[in-house]
């Protein structure tokens, strides 16, 4: 027999899905209650076109949905949600890579960094001031060298007038509560652009210690607080750290790039530096992406040799790296939050694809809560002053 239609249609109901496992009971397979509840649309509906919504009070959920843990009940509110974050992220988390040129009152615009330029000497201390009124204390150096300045033994690398040399005394005697980290590698002042000695087109380990330390004693010499060996020849962390004692430098730390990726996200820094390898890449030196394991060892290893602070570059991409060693180690840990990983958010906003503060807030954020203590980033600056409100 055929059923007739009834004279009034029902209120529009929605929420009868059809069945699907996960809206299954998992012990009988029965619907599970929920699911049988339509939802009031209609009510809701009229509710929300009233002038004076008062959802909270008539009970407009579902009343079968009964939950004992809702926790959308700690996100209710912007204090709540304030009061309950696990992660901080402030400007004292910050360390601000400053490229440095020579020069008077110049600055270089990096064409694929936008925001961050090569700066002469005299505006790197500018920089840093205001770096430190943002509450950012850590600047790490790189300087930016011409070509005539580079030969097979980074030889300028240790000259004690040399551009770096140079801005590291400007920076401590103007700014002496600032902590300045430089990094340690052959390839700004290479004529190879490898981070070692090149010998038959090898990159020699035992031979480029000897360099690198001359290296990190020149920038000690100069008042670097902290040298950062980012070459990751074997054994650098221990003889950097005898050579540094051996000559008084007790006090000098070493903050060690222990797990450095072979990664194409350092792109955009070659440019900057002009310091890409002229043959070859670094993947006999630098770590294969592939490894997390090794990076254990990288980090085992730096802390056995005395490093004060180890540190995983890049960062985005290698967070469970970060999360790893964080785990394994007690000396602090630091992440690299590299060129091309400040460069893609960078585009992406340009293009209008997303918001690119956000997404770097939320990148950064990331980055701590996956361990970091501290984040090298070229966004420190701008988003010091986003986090100071
Ligand atoms: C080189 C060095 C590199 C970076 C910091 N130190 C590049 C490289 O290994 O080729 C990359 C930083 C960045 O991409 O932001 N010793």
């Amino acid at each position: 027999m055929k059923k007739t239609k009834p004279a009034k249609s029902p209120a529009p109901r929605i929420g009868k899905r059809p069945a699907s496992p996960d809206t299954l009971n998992a012990s009988n397979g029965s619907r599970s209650e929920a699911d049988a509840f339509p939802i009031r649309i209609d009510a809701l509906n009229r509710e929300m076109a009233s002038p004076n919504p008062v959802s909270q009070s008539m009970h407009l959920g579902n009343p079968m949905a009964n939950m004992l843990r809702r926790p959308r009940r700690n996100r209710r509110t912007a204090s709540l949600r304030a009061l309950l974050r696990e992660t901080e992220l402030t400007p004292a988390h910050f360390i601000l890579p400053l490229f440095v040129m020579e020069g008077k009152n110049q600055r270089i615009p990096v064409r694929s960094m936008p925001g961050v330029e090569r700066l002469s000497r005299d505006l790197i201390l500018k920089e840093a001031r205001r770096a430190l009124s943002l509450g950012i204390g850590s600047v790490a150096l790189f300087p930016v060298l011409a070509d005539n300045l580079k030969d097979a033994f980074a030889s300028t690398s240790t000259l004690d007038d040399g551009l770096l040399q140079r801005t590291i005394r400007d920076l401590k005697n103007a700014l002496p509560e600032i902590t300045v980290i430089t990094d340690v590698a052959m390839d700004p002042y290479s004529s190879d652009g490898h981070d070692g000695l090149v010998y038959g087109g090898k990159i020699l380990n035992d031979e480029s210690l000897p360099i690198l330390a001359a290296m990190a004693l020149s920038q000690a010499r100069a008042g670097a607080d902290i040298v950062a060996p980012s070459d990751m020849m074997d054994g650098r962390v221990g003889y950097l750290r005898r050579s540094l004692d051996a000559e008084g430098f007790n006090d000098t730390g070493i903050l060690a790039y222990t797990a450095k990726y072979a990664s194409s996200f350092y792109g955009p820094f070659r440019e900057a530096l002009d310091s890409a390898p002229k043959h070859g890449d670094k993947k006999t030196y630098q770590m294969d992406p592939a490894n997390r394991r090794e990076a254990l060892v990288e980090a085992e290893l730096d802390v056995r040799e005395g490093a004060d602070i180890v540190m995983v570059k890049p960062a985005l991409a290698y967070l469970d790296v970060i999360a790893a060693v964080k785990a394994a180690v007690n000396v602090p840990v630091a992440a690299y939050h590299v060129s091309g990983e400040y460069a893609m958010v960078k585009a992406a906003g340009q293009l209008g694809w997303l918001d690119a503060d956000a997404a770097m807030l939320e990148s950064l954020m990331s980055i701590r809560r996956a361990g970091a203590d501290a984040i090298l980033t070229y966004a420190a600056m701008e988003t010091a002053q986003r986090l100071q409100g």
